[in-house]
């Protein structure tokens, strides 16, 4: 879609992409949703400029009050919000949510999906709450800097723990292929013999953590959907990688497939995938035709870690 704007319309947001027959989207609206790359950040968006601002709601539920407290502050006063989200993902909660930040709310309930409308309130001293469980901060209890909504955002991941266990020495230039907050980078990083490693998610928020999680020299950020090629990224050493397989709460093989052809297309001959994987997924006949080797180096009751030499 292409975006034009004449500079005296009035800004109109949008989070996420709402079906289209369940709210209205003006055209030219500013896309602010950390999961599109290339979108603006709702953090930074002045207080009271948007005309008006529809949002769909993500799932979790800090990152939900947050992201409508955000949008609330970033109205004009008595803008409207249309927020909606499937019922059985935080649709339900919505109106209470938004009745608890301060807004009298209309609802109505279409395809599954609640839909609330609101002026913003007057007197915002309702959204500090939200705003302050929903902000990016330091996890002394995981040692990473983090935010609500981020890939698996207060604990570490026990696949990446075990991969890390088991990574040797890596050498050369590499990709960390949906980096989340940087825990694996920093252990790839601690070889020495790495001379730059790209971080590549999809995940605005979760890049941002890597700034302080991940401070080397050696290290680029990049922001993009990896079923896309990212950037002039290629002939890499190695990869390293724990892929997603859920896409917007719904689990999505395909997607993690498409991680294992995005590395085998950035590695260069010899090149070395770690990448680990929840036993169930079925990456080995996607692994095979594309790696002269796959050798599988760790089997436990819930993962599989496997080196694949390109
Ligand atoms: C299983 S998590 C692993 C995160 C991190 N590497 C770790 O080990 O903790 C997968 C990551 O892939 C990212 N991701 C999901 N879909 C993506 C896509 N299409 N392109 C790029 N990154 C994506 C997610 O945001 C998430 O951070």
């Amino acid at each position: 879609m292409t975006i034009t704007r004449s500079p005296d319309m009035p800004a109109f947001g949008l989070y996420g992409l709402p079906p289209a027959d369940l709210a209205e989207i003006p055209a030219g609206a500013l896309q602010f949703s950390p999961l599109m790359p290339g979108s603006l950040t709702l953090e930074a968006q002045a207080e009271g400029s948007l005309a008006g601002m529809a949002v769909l709601a993500p799932p979790g539920t800090l990152e939900r009050r947050y992201v409508l407290a955000l949008a609330l502050k970033a109205l004009k006063p008595e803008a409207a919000l249309v927020a909606l989200a499937p019922k059985d993902k935080g649709g339900s909660r919505l109106r209470r949510e938004l009745e608890d930040l301060g807004c009298a709310v209309g609802e109505t309930a279409r395809r599954h999906h609640r839909i609330c409308e609101v002026a913003r309130p007057a007197n915002l001293d309702g959204l500090a709450t939200a705003l302050a469980e929903g902000a990016p901060r330091l996890l002394p209890e995981i040692g990473l800097q983090s935010q609500p909504g981020v890939f698996s955002w207060d604990r570490i991941d026990p696949g990446s723990a075990l991969l890390v266990a088991h990574l040797p020495n890596l050498a050369g230039r590499g990709a960390d292929l949906g980096c989340g907050i940087g825990f694996l980078s920093r252990a790839i990083l601690a070889s020495p013999a790495v001379q730059s490693l790209a971080l590549v998610d999809i995940d605005r928020r979760a890049l941002d953590a890597t700034r302080q999680n991940v401070a080397d020299a050696r290290v680029t950020r990049i922001w993009a959907d990896l079923r896309q090629p990212p950037g002039d990224l290629k002939a890499l050493d190695f990869v390293v990688m724990n892929p997603p397989f859920h896409d917007g709460g719904t689990e999505d093989k395909a997607l993690g497939q498409a991680f294992v052809r995005r590395a085998a297309d950035l590695l260069k001959p010899r090149g070395t995938c770690w990448l680990v994987a929840n036993r169930h997924l079925p990456y080995e006949a996607v692994l095979a035709p594309l790696f002269k080797t796959v050798t599988m180096r760790v089997e436990t009751g819930a993962y599989k870690v496997y080196e694949a030499q390109k």
